[in-house]
């Protein structure tokens, strides 16, 4: 059986194929995979999920690897190996709010897909907040009064200059990583070793 690798859909997908591409495997099919989620290719099976769920799936053993953020694994603390970081999807995470912002005098309430990273914050600074689950577009949130503030993930600073927000304080920042099943690196041992070295030999020339 081929390794099998689950791949964290949207911008980590196109930055993890140009990666790739640069170890030498044939990956072509991926490129033209078009709404496909599974992708075969000689060395390997792809397939692509959402960044939480590509946990699920290496820790249930259903993928030996995963490319995800680390944002994912932070916020969701998986059962899995955290191999090593991986040289693209660099980003940190953020409390932002609307320019000028007066904060009112109450509890803040602060939107975030990243509610376990949120609560963190705020634990540790002290502060108690009503904290909102939002799935997406979180950078909505306050410019339609949701929210005070978001917590969110920054990569180039685009979405939230264009939605007016500004950063008012950053606290972590991550790259994309290589996880993987950790029953897989021993039963498949032979197979993922070589796989993982020429990832970690493409981090180190990148
Ligand atoms: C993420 C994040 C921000 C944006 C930051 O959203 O939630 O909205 O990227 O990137 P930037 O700093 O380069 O503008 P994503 O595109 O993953 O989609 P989402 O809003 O559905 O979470």
């Amino acid at each position: 059986m081929k390794p099998v690798i689950a791949l964290t859909k949207g911008r980590l997908e196109k930055q993890f194929l140009a990666f790739f591409q640069e170890l030498n495997y044939d990956i072509e099919p991926l490129f033209n995979k078009g709404r496909k989620l599974q992708v075969e290719t000689e060395q390997f099976s792809f397939f692509f999920a959402k960044g939480a769920d590509v946990t699920t799936y290496v820790e249930n053993g259903i993928a030996d690897l995963g490319i995800v953020g680390g944002d994912i694994l932070i916020e969701h603390q998986p059962d899995v190996y955290n191999l090593f970081p991986l040289p693209f999807g660099k980003c940190r995470m953020a409390l932002a709010t609307k320019a000028n912002y007066q904060w009112p005098n109450r509890k803040k309430r602060i939107a975030s897909t990243f509610t376990n990273i949120t609560k963190e914050y705020f634990r540790n600074k002290g502060e108690s907040v009503d904290i909102i689950k939002l799935e997406g577009s979180v950078e909505l949130a306050p410019i339609l009064g949701l929210a005070d503030a978001i917590v969110d993930i920054v990569e180039t600073g685009t979405t939230l200059k264009e939605n007016g927000l500004v950063i008012e304080d950053e606290f972590l920042s991550f790259s994309a990583r290589l996880i993987a099943n950790r029953s897989s690196l021993k039963i498949k041992r032979d197979q993922l070793v070589p796989v993982i070295e020429s990832f970690k030999k493409g981090v180190k020339e990148a």
